[in-house]
């Protein structure tokens, strides 16, 4: 069966190939077909050697080198679009006479759609197949066949194949693109190729290629000069000669071979083929190519003319084509398809005038009319219609298909396909500029990779033009407005001056535009003179948005490339270059070094520049492109997007690679407005953050520098000394005897300095080492600790007694801090380590990788780590320890045993009567140290000199205060590389209780994350919102700001009562006020009230000489012992997931729908450690009902009750779920009672259905209406298909009532008065907001942020799970449940921050790209889910799900949810309590 082109060209080259190359591309996969054929044919009993190459790889460099080396018969299969950027090699495998036959099947390419009209900047497009490419190579060398049915197609391959070895001539075969359903091919290559091609064919064209030396190109047949027809004429073909073979030796074996196929097939063809009347008027000539429509036609409506289909293109043979033309023609109509109407002459118009004129083949007879007939489109549909004029006419140039419109473009907007690299930058230019947007140059990646019809040169020229012809639209308008002689109304004159005044600023010149546009049309009928030529060309009015798009290879050649022209042009064109190469695979040599565009254009002056990355800020590129549009002359946009080079690429890479380019400094985002310096401002803007920042205290440092060293000429000279010392102290020796001074001098120290190294990635190994710190002073043992990457593995030589404790990351990986040292190590074979005596202590978890073959995995670094040390010659003190997650205590188990061990092997006595780990809890003492949360924050933050908060105990106790320092784990080991720190950032998350903001707050919070942080706002699922990335010397100002829109960071984090959720669907309007109005009270009733907040953030300084007296009236100096979460819920909406958190008020309601009081939950929470059994998510008991007027003092004393009985020691126990399980739940009800002045009731009845949001328009019982806007993962960003950030804002600007953040991430525009909801809808229209039309399983879906800024994420999960959804959405959607809503939630790690152990599928980060999947959760939250599988990959997951959405589908019961389904078929256990999660059987 051939379903295309390239499966039958595939067939014919499998056939009769030695090597075959597999040209590749996003559209195309030819080694798909080549993979299916297996190794069925041969030629030489012999399957040929298949390469597969990629499209932009440069894959002809390939072809050439192979096909000469070993000079065998090679085809390659492709689209014809890599042909143009061939060239160079194609003109060296001709003068190689390599064999080679490219099969092509024609690219398909933007046609303009010709509606007579397109002067409205840019046009709509269709696509076709175009011939371009083949044109473009007619002079390389090679032979060119072209056919017109895929019969033809497979025919010609077969012939071209045995041709090529023939004559040791290179061949293009090509092929439309598509077949056509009646095709029906043929396929005996079997039986036909052998008879074509000979092994001796083989052999003889391998005896011609060794004789070969580089020919000159100007013996090929480029074009049949005399001489080298002379030649032709004397030079006998011979079987082994250096000579090129003629044109005419290759006309006539094809046509000997044509011959042969003919005998064996019965299939008839020659190269140049006449057919009709014997005595014609009218012949056409066509190439075969293209020709099918126009056959048809003139067979079925104009018999009387004759058609001559070129099958055999190059060499062009006069003779031949003068041969087969009838003596009696008078008309010659030369059809080529020509898309472009300024070529001023086709190629084979040319090639059939030239015959006339041949000195080689004289034409007899009156020399005919030669017409040049173009068409457009494919030719395949050419008509009658088309025809019937062209044929008639008397014109030397034809359109015959003026109005010809292509098919339209399939792909399906919004969905960004991995070829559409350029469509991001494209999406903002057409939002941006929307109708005045002209682009130039075609806009599809085919154009901007490929042929150099689209290329920027090419637009370049017709820019020019456009930008002179409304210049001269404008020298028309001024002459009009001076000429007192002309009849004009002063309102006319007036408009037009004012346009002319203006017609560089987009936004006026369409408003005078538009007026003058008004009064030409009322004065329509007595418009006279130039006032009617202005009226005729009115499109003039308006301001085009010129842009050129060029890609990479105008990225590294600025002499050659059109870059230069546009620089010097001095026109108002503006030019976008992309450059897609990934960061990670970016070419070191820095004469490609693409940026210096920039500064090429820069040095220039008056050219405005901008490098920008979309990527990485959004709002830059759109600054960039309105000041690129807005600058009078000429700009530069650089524009990243980096493609790597493989199948399906994930955006998560793209963003990567792009945080990479950017932040190294690799792709510096920055504008250069020449514009700014006129008005007396700084033109050069850094946009990178960070590197301003690393620039900046690099200034300082060598600013500080240079002044001392002028003031102090002394200090110059010593510091030069030093250096030189410095120098010299590398010495080994040297460095040893400094280490043991120093260990002399700690103290005096009696036992041996003792070097502790550590890795890992957790603070499992990290605290241990630092325990083993505390031990050695203990025991008088001097001794300190490092990462094992911050030595060298020299250092080892020069000390005694190492200790390693490392643990296991990735699947048995050495954590980020330990590989190079490792990679060091691991490479030596010899260290002078035989002095050195050590010892290894590893984590790891027996069970991480729970399959059997994966048993390896467990512990292997540290087994790797023990093995090598001992192979080198050091010498163990104790044996390997190794620490399991799996042990009853985790690794503190096998510690107990070992870490004794190790004492005494360092000849230390047990020690008596000292209390080696201080039983106080630690963060309670660093909550007492701090002063009432005030630590070193205020001194941290003024230290310039690094981006993180230094000392340990601020970065805990800035989470009091909201913030949380973070780095950006994308960056961590390129910046760790390149010896910077980490990319140190924070994270603020913003109180807001019952998750309600005005609009003011709402744009205030927009424009914070635009000023201080990256540019986006996260909505949490704790109803709060969150900025990330905000650097430390903009903390202060982020945290200002929100506090001046009336909201504020305290209490959003740490060991206090944190933001409380409560359900955000006012629709209820009198019971939802009062609830919300209970929840904001209760928020802050429970705040903390010391004073540090306001002192460190917003400066309120104390009163001089006071000393600080704060008082915490219910937290006290230690606060609580964990996180207190509390939660409102309204049924029989469960949103907030009310049984999730440690607190819990479920509203009740009386009869009459007022608020009758709450049901009261304790004990809820869903953390936990994986592996760690002690450890376990659990649903909060209903214990109590209480009034309205009971329930602050309730919850208050709920609070207290974890306050005072928490576990302060184990803050993996700390939580209230733990102090309830341990002391029972009677127990808790009564000590809360004991501490109430009233009696609690018993819990009342009440229902709840489902804990998703409403989604779209509600309207509420006061008749105002409420939009929920589904918000992916609570991310509000702009993206250029969605720009939803720019749309809140703008609703933001007009909308009077208020936003409200949903508990799921979602965000409700509430309060909206009947009269605005109409306005509002059409803004949610325009910004994508009103999107809505996701599976159930998408809406219901949740995932928490994880990388790259949560350092305890262990996968990702914000940016992984909608694409991981969308895999299952097609079975989903097939098996009928697109509208059933399935809770789907995903975390990075087991914390469990989007309640992911309630979900009815959930999924838990465990390592890069493995989850744990959870089933049966309670479809409103009603119960915990249980572990179905560990550690699955995305194909496992798919695997697993599958089926079992289909069997639900098919066998759920009526209105049987899915996590109850998997219960009920015995899939997955329930789980009753949380103390039975982790119980599987
Ligand atoms: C992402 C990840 C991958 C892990 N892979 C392994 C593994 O392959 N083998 C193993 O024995 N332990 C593995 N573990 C378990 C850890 O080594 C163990 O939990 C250790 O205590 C973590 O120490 P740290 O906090 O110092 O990094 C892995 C843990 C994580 C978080
Ligand atoms: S669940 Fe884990 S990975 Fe996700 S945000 Fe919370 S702590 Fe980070």
């Amino acid at each position: 069966m051939v379903s295309s082109s390239v499966d039958a060209l595939a067939q014919a080259a499998f056939a009769s190939s030695e090597s075959i190359f597999a040209v590749d591309s996003p559209s195309s996969h030819p080694s798909q077909t080549i993979e299916r054929l297996g190794d069925k044919y041969t030629i030489s009993n012999q399957s040929p050697a298949v390469t597969i190459v990629q499209a932009n790889a440069d894959p002809f460099h390939k072809v050439q080198e192979s096909a000469s080396a070993k000079k065998d018969l090679t085809s390659v299969l492709a689209t014809s679009d890599v042909l143009l950027p061939a060239i160079p090699h194609l003109f060296k495998i001709a003068s190689q006479r390599s064999a080679v036959v490219v099969h092509v099947e024609t690219k398909e390419r933007e046609s303009e759609n010709h509606h007579g009209n397109n002067s409205k900047g840019a046009t709509k497009s269709g696509v076709v197949p175009s011939h371009a490419d083949l044109m473009a190579v007619r002079q390389t060398g090679f032979a060119i066949l072209t056919s017109d049915n895929t019969q033809t197609a497979f025919d010609l391959a077969l012939v071209a194949q045995a041709a090529a070895v023939q004559t040791s001539t290179p061949f293009v075969n090509a092929a439309n693109a598509s077949v056509t359903k009646n095709d029906k091919v043929v396929l005996d290559h079997q039986k036909v190729a052998p008879a074509l091609i000979s092994e001796l064919d083989l052999a003889q064209h391998k005896e011609r290629q060794a004789a070969v030396s580089e020919i000159s190109l100007s013996t090929l047949y480029l074009k049949p000069t005399p001489a080298a027809s002379a030649d032709a004429a004397t030079d006998a073909p011979s079987t082994a000669t250096a000579t090129a073979a003629t044109p005419e030796e290759i006309y006539n074996k094809v046509e000997e071979l044509l011959v042969t196929l003919q005998k064996h097939t019965g299939r008839a063809y020659r190269p140049i083929e006449y057919q009709g009347p014997a005595n014609p008027k009218t012949v056409v000539v066509s190439l075969a190519i293209g020709s099918t429509g126009l056959e048809n036609t003139l067979q079925a409506h104009h018999a009387d003319v004759g058609l001559i289909k070129i099958y055999l293109y190059r060499p062009w043979s006069e003779r031949h084509f003068l041969e087969a033309l009838p003596a009696s023609v008078e008309r010659v109509l030369v059809y080529e398809q020509a898309p472009a109407s300024h070529t001023a002459w086709t190629p084979l118009f040319l090639d059939v005038s030239a015959s006339f004129h041949s000195a080689e083949a004289a034409w007899e007879g009156t020399i005919p009319k030669i017409v040049s007939a173009r068409y457009r489109g494919s030719g395949a549909d050419l008509s009658q219609a088309d025809l019937k004029d062209s044929l008639a006419s008397d014109k030397p140039q034809l359109i015959i298909n003026p109005s010809y419109v292509a098919p339209a473009h399939h792909s399906t907007a919004s969905v960004v396909s991995e070829a559409d690299v350029d469509t991001p930058y494209l999406q903002m230019l057409t939002q941006v500029f929307a109708d005045r947007l002209n682009i130039e140059n075609g806009i599809k990646t085919d154009s901007v990779w490929g042929a150099s019809q689209q290329s920027p040169e090419f637009g370049y020229g017709t820019l020019v033009t456009k930008v002179a012809a409304r210049a001269r639209f404008a020298e028309l308008v001024s002459k009009t407005v001076q000429d007192s002689s002309l009849k004009i109304s002063e309102q006319l004159r007036k408009a037009l001056t004012q346009w002319h005044l203006n017609r560089s600023d987009s936004k006026l010149a369409k408003r005078h535009g538009d007026e003058a546009i008004l009064l030409l049309q009322e004065a329509k009928e007595s418009l006279v003179g130039s006032l009617a030529e202005i009226s005729a060309q009115s499109s003039q009015f308006v301001k085009p948005s010129h842009w050129l798009i060029g890609a990479d290879a105008w990225a590294y050649d600025i002499a050659n490339s059109g870059v230069h022209h546009v620089i010097s042009s001095n026109a108002d064109i503006n030019l976008l270059i992309l450059d897609t190469e990934p960061y990670t695979a970016r070419t070191q040599n820095p004469e490609n070094r693409k940026k210096d565009i920039g500064l090429y254009a820069m040095n220039y002056g008056s050219v405005f520049v901008a490098s920008v990355a979309v990527y990485s800020s959004y709002s830059q590129v759109l600054h960039a492109l309105i000041e690129a549009d807005q600058f009078q002359g000429p700009s530069i946009v650089l524009a990243y997007l980096p493609r790597p080079d493989e199948e399906n690429v994930s955006p998560i890479t793209v963003l990567k690679e792009t945080k990479l380019a950017v932040d190294t400094g690799y792709w510096p985002l920055y504008r250069w407005n020449p514009s700014l310096d006129e008005k007396g401002e700084e033109p050069f803007r850094l946009d990178s953050e960070r590197i301003k920042l690393d620039l900046q205290q690099f200034l300082e440092r060598e600013n500080h520098l240079s002044l001392i060293l002028q003031q102090n000429p002394d200090v110059a000279r010593t510091l030069t000394h030093s250096i030189e010392s410095e120098a010299k102290a590398r010495d080994a020796a040297l460095k040893k005897k400094a280490k043991d001074d120093f260990a002399k001098l700690m103290g005096g120290l009696g036992g041996p300095p003792v070097l502790i190294l550590f890795g890992s990635d957790g603070s499992n190994g990290e605290g241990l080492a630092k325990r083993l710190v505390k031990g050695a002073k203990l025991r008088n043992l001097s001794a300190r600790y490092v990462a094992m990457d911050d030595v060298s593995i020299e250092d080892l030589t020069l000390e005694k007694h190492v200790i390693f404790v490392v643990s296991t990351a990735g699947q048995g990986e050495f954590p980020v801090n330990a590989r190079e040292f490792w990679k060091a190590l691991s490479a030596t074979t010899e260290l002078g380590v035989s002095d050195t005596k050590f010892a290894v202590f590893g984590l790891g978890d027996s069970h991480y990788w729970p399959r059997e073959e994966d048993a390896i995995f467990y512990n292997r670094p540290s087994k790797e780590l023990h093995a090598k040390l001992v192979e080198l010659g050091a010498t163990p003190l104790v044996d390997l320890g190794l620490g399991n997650d799996q042990d009853a205590d985790a690794y503190e188990t096998a510690w107990a045993a070992w870490e004794p061990q190790l004492w005494e092997s360092l000849g230390c006595k047990p020690l008596e009567g000292v209390v080696e780990e201080p039983k106080k809890s630690a963060d309670d003492a660093m909550k007492i140290d701090s002063n009432y949360l005030r630590g070193t924050i205020a001194e941290g933050l003024l230290d310039e000199t690094t981006g993180q908060l230094r000392a340990e105990a601020d970065t805990k106790l800035t989470k009091f205060h909201g913030i949380y320092q973070q780095d950006d784990r994308d960056l961590r080991e390129e910046r760790k590389k390149q010896g910077l720190e980490k990319a140190f950032s924070f994270m603020v998350r913003v109180r807001v209780p019952g998750g309600v903001a005005t609009p003011a707050q709402w744009l205030a919070m927009d424009s914070i994350s635009d000023v201080t942080a990256n540019g986006t706002l996260k909505l949490t699922t704790r109803q709060a919102f969150q900025f990330h990335g905000v650097l430390k010397r903009n903390l202060k100002k982020n945290i200002q700001l929100i506090n001046k829109s009336l909201l504020d960071t305290i209490a959003a984090c740490g060991d206090v009562n944190r933001n409380i959720m409560c359900n955000p669907n006012p629709h209820q309007s009198d019971l939802h006020k009062q609830v919300n109005d209970f929840a904001t009270d209760l928020s802050a009733h429970l705040l903390p009230k010391t004073s540090a907040y306001r002192e460190i953030w917003l400066d309120q300084k104390l009163v001089k000489g006071e000393a600080v007296v704060d008082h915490e009236p219910l937290y006290g100096p230690t606060y609580l012992p964990r996180k207190f979460k509390i939660v409102v819920a309204v049924p029989p909406n469960n949103d907030v997931d009310v049984f999730a958190h440690d607190l819990g008020y479920i509203a009740i309601t009386n009869k009459d729908g007022s608020l009758a009081g709450f049901n009261v939950t304790v004990g809820g929470g869903m953390g936990m450690t994986h592996g760690n059994k002690k450890t376990y998510p659990r649903l909060a008991d209903i214990i109590a009902f209480c009034t309205p007027e009971q329930a602050i003092e309730t919850g208050e004393k709920v609070m207290l009750v974890q306050r005072d009985f928490g576990d302060r020691m184990n803050r993996k126990h700390a939580r209230l779920k733990y102090t309830i399980d341990d002391r029972g739940i009677e127990w808790f009800k009564a000590e809360l009672q004991s501490r109430l002045p009233f009696q609690l009731q018993e819990p009342r009845p009440f229902k709840f259905l489902d804990n998703a949001d409403r989604y779209g328009w509600t309207q509420g019982q006061d008749k105002m209406w409420h939009y929920c806007c589904y918000i992916e993962n609570g991310r509000v960003k702009d993206t250029p298909a969605e720009p939803h950030k720019t749309g809140l804002r703008e609703i933001a600007k007009i909308h009077q009532g208020e936003f409200r953040l949903t508990p799921n991430q979602h965000l409700i525009i509430a309060n909206v008065k009947a009269s605005e909801k109409a306005k509002i809808q059409s803004m949610l229209e325009q910004y994508k907001l009103d999107k809505l039309n996701y599976t159930g399983a998408m809406l219901n879906s949740m995932a928490c942020v994880a990388f790259p800024t949560c350092s305890l994420a262990m996968a990702e999960s914000e940016r992984y799970l909608p694409s991981l959804v969308s895999l299952l959405e097609s079975t989903i959607e097939e098996v009928g449940l697109r509208d059933d809503a399935i809770t789907i939630r995903m975390t990075g790690c087991p914390n469990g921050c989007a309640r992911p152990y309630v979900a009815e599928i959930a999924f838990v980060g465990k390592a890069f790209g493995a989850y744990n999947v959870y089933l049966g959760g309670g479809h409103h939250g009603e119960r915990l889910n249980k572990l179905y599988k560990e550690s699955l990959t995305e194909p496992e997951i798919v695997a697993e799900l599958t089926p079992m959405i289909r069997r639900y589908a098919h066998e759920r019961l009526e209105g049987e949810h899915f996590g109850d389904f998997v219960i009920r078929a015995g899939i997955i256990k329930a789980t009753l309590s949380g103390k039975t999660f982790h119980d599987l059987s």
